[in-house]
């Protein structure tokens, strides 16, 4: 049976993955910063366990707490998108190096803890979860704003285009992927997809995934994406 973990899943695109991939029959292992008021995902999946992503020490703990056991899919989701360094002008240096700690350097802690896990796997893949807001590509064509957020998805995506090569040689396949813009408590409610049409559709791309797409940026749909 295919297993998956998936970072900051007791809400918003973490939730809807958990959901899709526990009704395809995986056993999913959620991660919360409060496991016991993460009621919809206690209802759902196999085992809750507790992991912030900004604090080395927990995902120390999670990494010894899960053992040996093979893990399938890594899913390095838990995100921010802090305002308060969105524009050179008025830019709050700590939520800098929040953004930074928790887009960033969580997922690849995250996936150095986890990658003997991965390596023991079937499936061996190590998904994170970025935004097209990371794209040079796109803000170079002068979309405005969002210096923090846009920082630590490009460094996310660069972080992975590297660790892709670095961890090929154990059979691990690393993607990043765009979920769209979407409604959750980070996306607003001007995001045109619901929750549900996202996260069905990143687990049907996660599940078309193999070593030839190792290192890529895509979106939920599968389509590559401009670095
Ligand atoms: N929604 C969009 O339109 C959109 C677009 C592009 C990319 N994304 C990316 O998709 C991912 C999920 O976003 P979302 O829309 O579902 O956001 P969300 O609704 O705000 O949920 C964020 C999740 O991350 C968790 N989290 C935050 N900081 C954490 C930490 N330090 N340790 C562990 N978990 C932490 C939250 O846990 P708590 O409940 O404890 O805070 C929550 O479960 C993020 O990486 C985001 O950047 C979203």
């Amino acid at each position: 049976m295919t297993t998956i973990l998936i970072t900051g899943a007791n809400r918003g695109l973490g939730l809807g993955m958990a959901k899709h991939a526990a009704a395809r029959g995986y056993t999913v292992i959620g991660t919360a910063r409060n496991p016991g008021s993460a009621e919809g995902l206690n209802a759902i999946a196999s085992r809750v366990e507790k992991l912030d992503t900004s604090d080395h020490g927990s995902i120390d703990a999670l990494a010894q707490t899960l053992g040996d056991i093979p893990i399938d899919i890594l899913v390095n989701n838990a995100g921010i998108f802090p305002h308060e360094c969105d524009d050179i002008n008025d830019f709050d240096t700590e939520a800098f190096e929040r953004v930074m700690r928790v887009n960033t350097l969580g997922p690849i802690l995250t996936t150095r803890a986890l990658m003997g896990n991965i390596a023991r796997s079937v499936r061996k893949l190590n998904i994170s979860i970025t935004s097209n807001l990371g794209s040079i590509t796109d803000a170079a064509k002068g979309e405005m704003g969002f210096v923090g957020y846009r920082a630590s998805k490009a460094a996310l995506n660069m972080a992975n285009a590297t660790i892709a090569h670095q961890l090929k040689d154990r059979g691990i396949t690393s993607v990043v992927i765009h979920p769209g813009w979407v409604q959750t408590d980070m996306g607003g409610p001007q995001a045109p997809l619901m929750p549900d049409e996202s996260t069905g559709s990143i687990l049907d791309t996660i599940e078309k995934i193999t070593a030839k797409d190792n290192g890529r940026f895509l979106d939920y749909k599968g389509d590559t994406l401009p670095w």
